[in-house]
């Protein structure tokens, strides 16, 4: 059996904690691992469990991500799977809870979709790759939430320990 792990990422930080998942997964069973923006065509009841991880951006969590989990919710239903949600308001401690993060609460109310874990991970701040409209409306953002608006600065907010534990916690589930 194998691990399915999707990823939908604009500038990457999704991917990379997807991945660093995928890495500890790779120990113990065969992984694939894609960007639901050019998956296969894959069959579901071919994997042990399907972690699928999704950024914020302006508020929502992209149209791939949401369209790939409503065509597939029943079947992701019965198996173990994990919801991974990055965003950057996921900086602050209390808002990296299912319950306390908002854009990650909303959406699992909207969702028949109902992942075994849900992990809620702090993204990271690239002003330099933004584009110039981008760049102001993160700053207004950042400015709100009393945040970093030095738009020369790159930070990264994930907290890779916790991403550890939540991928030790995948694998608990899927490898019994
Ligand atoms: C244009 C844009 C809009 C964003 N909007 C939000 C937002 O509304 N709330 C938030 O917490 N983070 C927001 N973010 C931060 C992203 O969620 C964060 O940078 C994350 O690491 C992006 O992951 P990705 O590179 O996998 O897409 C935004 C980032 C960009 C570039």
């Amino acid at each position: 059996m194998k691990a399915l792990l999707l990823y939908s990422s604009r500038e990457g930080q999704t991917k990379t904690i997807v991945s660093y998942i995928a890495n500890q997964i790779q120990g113990y069973m065969k992984v694939d691992l894609y960007s639901l923006d050019d998956m296969p065509n894959v069959n579901l009841a071919d994997y042990k469990g399907v972690l699928v991880g999704a950024s914020i951006r302006y508020g929502h969590f992209s149209k791939t991500f949401k369209a790939f989990i409503e065509r597939n919710s029943e079947t992701l239903n019965q198996m173990p799977t994990a919801f991974v949600s990055v965003s950057l308001i996921a900086r602050k401690a209390e808002k990296q809870t299912p319950q306390t993060n908002s854009y990650t609460h909303k959406y699992l109310l909207s969702t028949k979709w109902q992942p075994t874990i849900c992990g809620v991970f702090a993204g990271a701040l690239r002003y330099p790759r933004y584009t110039w409209l981008d760049r102001v409306m993160i700053q207004l953002i950042m400015k709100m939430t009393d945040g970093e608006t030095d738009s020369s600065k790159e930070v990264e907010y994930t907290d890779w320990e916790q991403v550890k534990r939540f991928g030790s916690d995948f694998g608990r589930l899927i490898i019994k």
